[in-house]
Formats: C-alpha cells, structure tokens, sequence
C-alpha cells in the first residue's frame, strides 16, 4: 500500500503473546464472490439485490469499476456499507464505452474485468492499479483474450496499465497454462457475450465462484470433470446474491486457535465451498481439532435457471499439537491464499513441512514465497525458499519480533497472529494494508485473544 510522501507512515501495530482465544465470530464477507457479485451483477439485465457484500478496499474497487461502467447502486455505498443494496445491471446494451478504471490492489478486478468489457466494439479504456498491481501479470488474460479476437495492448509485454480496444469475439477452446480462477473466470465472462462455445480446461481445480453464479444467473454453462463450457448467454438475470463469510478470513482464527493453547473458537456461516476448503484438509492432516457442520444454504444466490449457491457452516476449532505435513499438486489451488498461514502453523508443528508446487505465490500483492520467509525468519522460525515453495522446520513456538506486510493484507494479519502466538510479541508494520480484505481484523483478533 503507498502512503502519502508527505505523511509519515503510520507506526508499526504491537501483538503481544495472548491467552486462549474464545468466543464466536463471522468474518466478513467473502472476497472472490463479492468481486464477482459487483460484476456479474453489473453484465446482468435488471436489478440484483446483494446482501453481505464485503466492505473491503478491493471490492469497494470493484463497486466503483462497474459504476463507472453503468451500472447502477442503490443506495450508493459512502462511509459504509449498506446490509443489502442493488446492482442495476446495463444488459446487453453493455457498458459505458470510454474510461480509465483504477482497480487498486485488486488483481481480481484487474483480471475479470477485461472479460466483460472486450467485447464491445466501438469501447475503449484503460485499467491500472498501484505499485504491487503494476508488478502482477495480465498477459495470462491477454493472450487467451486475443485468440478469442480481442485487442489489448500490456506494458512491457505482461503487465499493467493495458488498453482494450473493444471488438467482437469468437468463442475458444483454451488450456490454461497455470491453474487460476481469475483467467478462467475472465474467459468465461468474455464467452458470454461471443460467438460459439468458449471452453476452458484447468490443469487443477480452482475456485469455481464464476461458474456457481453464472449458473444461478441462467447462463448457458456446462461443468466437465476437467472443463467448462459456456455459450453466448446475453440476458442474465442473477435477482439475488447473499455473499458467505469469507474462509480466507476465517483462516486466521482457524490458526491462531489451533497454535494458542487452551483456545475454542467458532466461526459462523462461513463460505465452504469445496474449492476452498484445503485450508481445512491441510490443518486436519497436521492434526488440527477442527469441526465443520453444514448449515442451510437456501439463500445463496437465486433467479436464473441455475438456482443453488454456496454452501456455507460452522467451524469449531480447538487448539492442538501439530506435526508436519507435505502440500503439493492439487491441494495447492484449493488453499492459494492460506498458504502463508500453512507455513506460520508449521513452525508450530513437530518436524518438517515442505509446500512444493506454489510458484504462483510469487504472483500475489507480494511475491508471498519471500515476503513469508522474510517475515518468519525474522521471528525466528527455521524457515527457507525453494523454487516453488518453502521448507519449515517446527520448533514448537516463535520468538517475536517484526513484521513487514509489504503493503499485502494476508502479511500484515499473518503478523499478528504470529504475535498473538509468539513468546515476546510482533510489530506489525504496516498493519493497515489489512483493509484490503479485513477492515476490522485488529479489532476481531484482540476480541477473541
Ligand atoms: C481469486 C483467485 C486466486 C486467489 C485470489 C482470488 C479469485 O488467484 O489467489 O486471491 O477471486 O478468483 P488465481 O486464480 O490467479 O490463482
């Protein structure tokens, strides 16, 4: 995150060592389905009503990307956000056709975004971001979005600012070459508005928020083991969205009660959509006391053909001892952005843990695979890079010390949490950087510690 120059940096945030967390709690609302809601949302034809939408810097990005492309919020969000407002889609008409879009921090709005919008012929803008967006890859966007006939230009051939010149676009048959729900997400917005099937195959499963929602919105989609498929589906209709609590917030509890003794944590009505719960699988395996129990997930997202939603529960955890464990393959996407706090729990556990096949953490708000080593180390933790991972060898607590977020939001709470565990505190710097995902984490955590 940039700070005004002429402004000193706020001052790093204490975290002392804490007793057992308690309590219950729902962390905010999901981030991936509330980027998906504001968009998905703005592409259908006529009002959808969203509750629970995150009130997040990322998604409030998203919000004002889509009103600035036609869509219409009623009421608008300002200092907060409303429990429930609606989206006024633009239908096929299609967006505003001239305009820059800052998206922020957001990577998922940098990379769903252009799906919508390149297809339009006659449009064109100009998206970009901060300094950690301006380090993050759109060619993965660019190149499939080009053979589907699409005209954008990248800077320095793979990153942001890019142009789209808006053109009419052919469905394709795309393979994608790392697994990520955002580039099959952009393509298979961008293959509802072209001509023929748009078919994508994912080396591994990712996240499938796009296709759930699209699904309850009507469009004509088909799911295959390995692949989806998704014809011109002009007249989307999405009615209703109520976005779950968010298991990549939940995560922090989920670790800082399984490593802080004594502790019994609940978290309610949380997003566990299966695409997301390696978290869960990882930590189980280590020897977490985790407990999930479905609840109702009627209210989801209703209209359109598709009907259904997310699932969401109950988790209960409890602390326990860990040992170490191997992630690797396809257990990797299903726990992308937990991986930070796979390797803070590791230093916890007895013996060794290796992530492997997670170069794509280097592609996040920071290169995570550095950024977690940098941080843990300096606390204490026997911790070291590999190519596409890391190695932690568990000492059973950590020391203390400082951490840098590098401006990335799941560093800064990782921070903290590693203070709450640790044996002399941490100093988070630039604990603000939370407000991207987690406005109110500080105060949650210091609630339940
Ligand atoms: C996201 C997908 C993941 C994840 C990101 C959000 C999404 O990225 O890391 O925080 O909402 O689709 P990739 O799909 O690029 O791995």
């Amino acid at each position: 995150m940039s700070h005004d120059p002429v402004t000193r940096p706020p001052e790093p945030v204490r975290f002392e060592p804490s007793g057992p967390l308690t309590g219950t709690l729902t962390p905010p609302a999901d981030k991936s389905i509330s980027h998906r809601a504001a968009i998905i949302g703005a592409i259908a034809d006529g009002p959808t009503r969203v509750l629970n939408f995150l009130d997040s810097d990322d998604t409030r990005s998203s919000l004002s990307a889509v009103a600035n492309l036609g869509a219409m919020l009623n009421p608008e969000p300002r200092d907060f956000m409303p429990d429930e407002f609606t989206i006024e889609g633009v239908g096929p008409g299609g967006p505003r056709s001239l305009g820059r879009i800052d998206v922020g921090n957001a990577g998922t709005l940098m990379r769903l975004l252009p799906g919508w919008i390149a297809g339009y012929e006659g449009g064109l803008w100009r998206m970009n971001g901060d300094a950690s967006i301006r380090r993050r890859p759109v060619d993965r966007i660019a190149d499939p979005l080009r053979l589907m006939g699409a005209e954008i230009e990248v800077t320095d051939g793979r990153f942001p600012p890019i142009r789209i010149d808006g053109r009419h676009l052919h469905g394709i048959e795309y393979e994608l070459p790392v697994a990520s729900a955002q580039v099959k997400s952009c393509l298979l917005i961008a293959g509802l508005r072209a001509e023929g099937p748009t078919t994508v195959i994912e080396p591994l499963a990712t996240r499938d928020h796009t296709e759930v929602m699209l699904e309850a919105a009507g469009a004509k989609i088909e799911r295959g083991d390995d692949r989806v498929t998704v014809w011109p589906s002009p007249d989307l209709r999405l009615d209703r969205v109520e976005v779950p609590a968010d298991i990549s917030s939940a995560a922090f509890f989920l670790v800082s009660a399984t490593i802080v003794p004594g502790s019994e944590v609940v978290l309610d009505r949380i997003g566990i959509n299966p695409t997301r719960t390696g978290i869960l699988s990882i930590l189980g395996r280590m020897g977490a006391d985790i407990k999930v129990e479905p609840q109702d997930k009627g209210t989801g997202h209703g209209g359109g053909a598709g009907g259904g939603g997310e699932p969401i529960g109950r988790i209960t955890v409890r602390s326990a001892g860990l040992s170490g464990t191997r992630i690797e393959g396809d257990e990797v996407p299903l726990a992308i952005d937990e991986l930070p706090l796979v390797a803070l729990a590791a230093c916890f556990a007895e013996g060794e843990t290796v992530i492997a096949d997670a170069e794509e953490l280097k592609r996040k708000e920071s290169d995570r695979i550095a950024v977690v080593v940098e941080a843990l180390s300096g606390l204490g933790a026997e911790i070291e890079a590999t190519a596409d991972g890391m190695r932690i060898t568990g000492t059973g607590s950590l020391r203390g010390g400082t951490v840098n977020s590098h401006g990335d939001h799941r560093i800064a709470m990782l921070g903290a949490v590693a203070g709450i565990a640790s044996r002399e505190g941490v100093a988070v710097v630039d604990m603000e950087a939370a407000s991207v995902s987690y406005p109110g984490f500080e105060a949650d955590l210091r609630r339940l510690a």
